[in-house]
């Protein structure tokens, strides 16, 4: 028999990522080795994000492009998993009549026995639905060949927060937290084979153990972590303001190893628009958290996430978010236009925003936030950084990795470092999206 192989294609956030990455691993024990592109493929995998429409959208350009290749070789097994496959469940089957399988995101653990029941019965199989307790939650992080120096590591799963135009609770379940003695032995087990950095994720990391009930709590985690001499970097995502707290900015402040970072979507800077949202904060509260943090931990970097043309969005509004953006001063933002999701309470409400003003408020958001980025980029050169090497540019050769603060450095020439190196660096330009670094000597 020939050798089989696998695709798997991944959309949206770093929890996908992660899980993409678990299940390419399950599919090397089951013997497949990674195909070049989809179409030459035995099984592929379209790891799929529901959060904006633009992401749907690729979900179902990317499964058309399969249908010639299904008609060539029947025997390809095509399967949607994550966020759109969650959602869509059997209408998503019957819609995409080439589709072997819908794999939902408390399922990713049952990848291989779906491939199975489709390769035995030919029959789709709908793999969907929430579990009480995610068996994939407690699927080891893979960490295959030669070690990366970074890992994901996965803390929860899910959220209970039902911001009012996010569908991730729909799609990825209410909290969960995976139980520290599991993580820690996750965490000693790969920095063993040589990985220096993990980013712990969760939809809301902050409220790490709240749903165990039994004192857990992500300071403590975060304690404990740092107590493993083999790790160098502790990075986290995603923070909710509401849940973000004094304790936290303490724990960062106070341990060597948790990285001086924190992405704290802030969404709007307009108090009306975070009440519709149902954030749980007024721009205030966020106003007060990050005097805090600034306070605790010297040289925090802040990036946040920015929706604009919520419904009802007025210009008064929306200027106010831009003010926020001019008074923080975030390090970096990640910036969408609206996007209406079904089944969302945002979905339907009045007043939605036209796209033109949506993208001209984009535009400006981006124009604001860009000039305050390179400020900072330009104010760090001459400053000696810690990098910790991730890899080598391809065209360039030039190895880069990324400052504790999370900013991407490049190095001017190759000299002497490997993968996982951490070294001293001198940032010696600022750029738009980076900055140069040469190695201290
Ligand atoms: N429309 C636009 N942006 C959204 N986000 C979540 N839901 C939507 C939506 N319906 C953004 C938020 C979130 C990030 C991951 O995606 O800013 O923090
Ligand atoms: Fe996309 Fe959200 Fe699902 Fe991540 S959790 S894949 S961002 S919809």
């Amino acid at each position: 028999m020939s050798e089989s192989t696998y695709y798997i294609e991944t959309y949206g956030c770093q929890m996908n990522e992660h899980d993409s990455e678990k299940m390419s691993a399950m599919l090397e024990d089951m013997g497949l080795t990674r195909a070049l592109s989809p179409n030459e493929a035995e099984v592929v995998v379209i790891n799929t994000c529901a959060i904006r429409e633009k992401a749907e959208h690729k979900v179902y350009s990317a499964l058309g492009k399969l249908k010639a290749s299904k008609k060539k070789k029947p025997d390809m097994v095509i399967i949607a998993a994550g966020c759109v496959a969650e959602q869509g469940r059997g209408a998503l089957l019957r819609k995409v009549g080439h589709l072997d399988a819908v794999l939902g995101t408390h399922r990713i653990s049952q990848l291989t026995s779906v491939i199975e029941r489709v390769r035995k019965t030919r029959q789709p199989v709908d793999a969907t639905g929430f579990a009480e307790d995610v068996a994939s939650l407690h699927l080891p992080a893979p960490c295959r060949g030669p070690s990366p120096a970074c890992s994901y590591v996965t803390v929860m799963q899910g959220c209970s927060n039902f911001c009012s135009y996010c569908v991730v609770p729909y799609t990825r379940g209410p909290e969960q937290s995976r139980p520290a003695g599991e993580i820690l032995h996750e965490v000693r087990a790969i920095t063993e084979r040589g990985v220096k950095e993990i980013t712990l994720l969760g939809q809301n990391v902050n409220a790490y153990g709240k749903d165990l009930g039994d004192g857990t709590a992500f300071p403590a985690l975060l304690e404990d972590l740092n107590g493993i001499p083999a790790l160098s970097r502790v990075r986290f995502t995603t923070s909710h303001p509401r849940d973000f707290g004094p304790e936290i900015a303490a724990a960062m402040g106070m341990l060597d190893s948790v990285c001086e970072h924190i992405h704290l979507p802030l969404q709007s800077g307009s108090d009306r628009i975070l009440h519709a949202m149902r954030r749980g904060y007024g721009r205030d509260d966020y106003l007060r958290k990050i005097a805090i943090l600034r306070d605790t931990v010297p040289r925090v970097a802040i990036t946040a996430d920015i929706i604009v043309g919520f419904p009802g969005e007025t210009t008064e509004d929306f200027e106010q978010t831009v003010s926020a953006l001019e008074e923080i001063r975030f390090d970096q933002i990640f910036s969408f236009k609206f996007s209406p999701r079904p089944g969302t309470s945002a979905c339907h409400l009045p007043d939605q925003v036209p796209d033109e003003i949506k993208v001209a408020r984009l535009a400006k958001v981006h124009a604001v936030q860009d000039r305050i980025t390179e400020q900072y980029h330009r104010n760090a050169e001459g400053t000696e950084e810690e990098i910790l090497i991730e890899g080598v540019r391809e065209r360039s050769g030039q190895p880069f990795g990324r400052t504790r603060t999370n900013k991407m450095v490049n190095l001017d020439s190759a000299d002497a470092v490997r993968q996982g190196d951490l070294v001293r660096v001198e940032i010696i330009r600022g750029l738009k999206h980076s900055l140069l670094g040469k190695k201290r000597g």
